[in-house]
């Protein structure tokens, strides 16, 4: 069980809150927090504004509006090939954040442990934590790799849970048949619940996205969790949804009834209108995306930086081999402070912050001119020659 004060350390200021924030302070190119610095697309706003004219501004039930559940019933049952019921196999959260944490608090008791895949998206850590629970890092590169050892021996007799992120937040993966199916061999010879989170399903660039809870015997044990928030551009506006058996939603359903009652039900709305268009949407988000990746990859290796490819989502990692720094933490803060680029560093990423790789996040979620902004600052800097470690300075 872990004490408050190291639950805590999940509900201090997030990794992203302190580099955004690093970024204001220094006038730096923020190519760090997971956000677009678009609009989101115009039907969607449209939608809400109708909403919130029309006098949709009450509590949404617990479980979210009627009509974003049909819709997400209705498109997820397809590409599942099953009948979702919109009441009993959805509900909608406040972002998929709020899945995650209900999902967690609702299925973990202290003492339990809950395998993530590392780097696992810091979330995923803080709510296993505050469940009481212990996070079980495993090191996705072996899935990808075929190695089903490490996931193996991570599964003890006090296991309950597998997190999975596919596409995967930090490093653009997408786990394949292969992984997916050794994931759905071990969950279900011990019997345990996987939260799924795809919630960069609709931001594939190369190779295909399969979900966990089409992978068969596994919509049994899964639940899937997906958001407005990376589909649509609309991080802001934090609907997300979680679907799945009905025993799996109403327990995350009755944890949702006392975290935030409900989210915000002209937003819901709008987000199902937008759904009701996502074959047109979706590629309208995606496809300036694809590009975005090309120009900040490019850019990144002309410079002189190794880059791990990215399939998916809003993110590649890099090594930081031409920075004189020891640590990912030591090596954002020089990049910030000296060529004013705020960037990601993978510890929070970790169980153990010791065992992160040297390996640090860069967005390119950012409009082509602040992406070319940022490379033209790194080349300025490099000209001096390495750029220098800040110390570990004052993030956690
Ligand atoms: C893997 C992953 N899951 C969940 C979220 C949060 O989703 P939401 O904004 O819908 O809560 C993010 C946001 O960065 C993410 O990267």
């Amino acid at each position: 069980m872990y004490p408050a004060s190291e639950r805590a350390r999940g509900a201090g200021e997030t990794i992203f809150a302190s580099m955004s924030r690093l970024a204001r302070e220094l006038d730096a190119v923020n190519l760090g927090q997971g956000f677009p610095d678009t609009h989101g697309p115009s039907r969607a706003i449209e939608a809400a504004v109708r909403a919130l004219r029309a006098g949709s501004n009450q509590y949404a039930p617990p479980g979210g509006v009627e009509p974003l559940r049909r819709q997400v019933a209705s498109l997820w049952g397809a590409r599942f090939g099953r009948t979702l019921d919109p009441d009993r196999n959805v509900t909608i959260t406040s972002g998929a954040t709020e899945a995650i944490a209900a999902a967690c608090l609702a299925w973990l008791d202290p003492g339990d442990e809950a395998v993530v895949l590392e780097p696992a998206y810091d979330a995923y850590l803080a709510a296993i934590r505050a469940a009481g629970a212990r996070p079980v890092g495993v090191d996705l590169g072996t899935l990808l790799e075929g190695d089903r050892a490490a996931l193996e021996a991570a599964v003890t007799p006090r296991t309950r849970l597998i997190v999975v992120n596919s596409p995967h937040n930090p490093s653009g993966a997408i786990l394949g048949t292969a992984a997916l199916n050794t994931i759905a061999d071990v969950a279900t010879r011990s019997d345990l619940r996987v939260l799924s989170d795809e919630v960069y399903e609709f931001l594939v660039y190369d190779g295909e996205h399969r979900s966990l809870g089409s992978v068969p015997g596994m919509w049994e044990r899964t639940l899937v969790v997906s958001s407005a928030a990376k589909t649509f551009g609309l991080t802001g506006w934090k609907v997300g949804w979680a679907l799945g058996p009905e025993q799996l939603v109403r327990e995350v359903r009755s944890q949702v009834q006392y975290l935030t009652y409900a989210g915000a039900t002209p937003l819901q709305l709008a987000v199902a209108d937008a759904l009701d268009d996502i074959d047109a949407l979706a590629p309208l988000v995606r496809e300036p995306l694809r590009r975005q990746r090309e120009l900040l990859v490019r850019g990144l290796e002309d410079l002189g930086f190794h880059v791990v490819p990215s399939q998916a989502g809003y993110f590649v990692l890099s090594d930081f081999g031409l920075l004189r720094a020891e640590t990912s933490h030591e090596a954002a803060l020089a990049l910030a402070h000296t060529a004013g680029v705020v960037t990601i560093p993978v510890e929070p990423f970790y169980a153990d912050p010791a065992r992160a790789p040297k390996l640090i996040r860069w967005s390119f979620a950012r409009q082509p001119d602040v992406l070319s902004e940022a490379l033209r600052r790194l080349r300025t800097a490099l000209l001096d020659g390495p750029i220098e470690s800040q110390g570990t300075g004052a993030l956690r």
